[in-house]
């Protein structure tokens, strides 16, 4: 179990919350120094075409912003390591300057269809994407590849999976496209027993 993101997150606000409504708090006392992706994590992490990174404003304003790409584009370099591209056009490079100020990022990545969600705390690096070329092919489409401006590079602290519980099923679609194939060929296959039928 990642205990490190406990460690981490149930600091005593916290902690005096968990007191005043049940009773008592959670103690993390084994924590590690971090907590590297397991193989469970990276194929996760590798399926999903889409996340939310989290990161904090100088003012201590949080700031979410959606980020999205081909299943993959978060790429895990190593148990320690992802890295995103981010693209030019939009001028505004909140992530970006939060980052600069309070590196601490909070990623949250969800699987609607099967009702699971990663959160992954760590410490986030922009880098200039013409110092580090060698990783584009790796996070962009080959048409996208041109706009790439900032690789974002993720220093992994540590991780938590949630429960199911209160997440409605969502399906993308493409994945609609998929399980209604075989059904519209079905349609097809009897709509052309009906006419056979009709004919005779
Ligand atoms: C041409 C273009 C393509 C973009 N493609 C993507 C993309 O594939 N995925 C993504 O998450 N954001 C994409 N963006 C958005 C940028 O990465 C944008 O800088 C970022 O979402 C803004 O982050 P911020 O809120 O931290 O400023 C694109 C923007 C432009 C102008």
């Amino acid at each position: 179990m990642a205990t490190k993101y406990l460690d981490l997150t149930m600091t005593e606000s916290v902690c005096r919350a968990q007191k005043r409504y049940y009773g008592h708090a959670a103690q993390i006392t084994d924590a590690q120094e971090r907590d590297p992706l397991g193989e469970g994590e990276a194929e996760f992490i590798a399926a999903r075409d889409s996340f939310y990174l989290g990161t904090v404003s100088e003012n201590g304003w949080p700031y979410i912003q959606h980020r999205g790409g081909p299943a993959g584009f978060l790429r895990v370099l190593n148990p320690t390591t992802l890295v995103f591209a981010d693209y030019k056009g939009n001028r505004q490079l909140l992530s970006t300057g939060n980052v600069s100020v309070n590196d601490r990022v909070s990623l949250f990545l969800m699987d609607y269809k099967n009702r699971e969600r990663l959160k992954i705390l760590g410490h986030a690096r922009v880098e200039d994407v013409r110092l580090h070329s060698e990783f584009v092919v790796q996070v962009s489409d080959a048409n996208m590849r041109s706009s790439v401006e900032r690789l974002v590079f993720i220093d992994v602290v540590s991780f938590d999976w949630n429960c199911p519980k209160y997440i409605t099923p969502r399906y993308s679609v493409a994945e609609v496209e998929e399980l209604a194939g075989p059904l519209r060929e079905r349609i097809v296959e009897l709509e052309a027993q009906l006419r056979t039928a009709e004919t005779k």
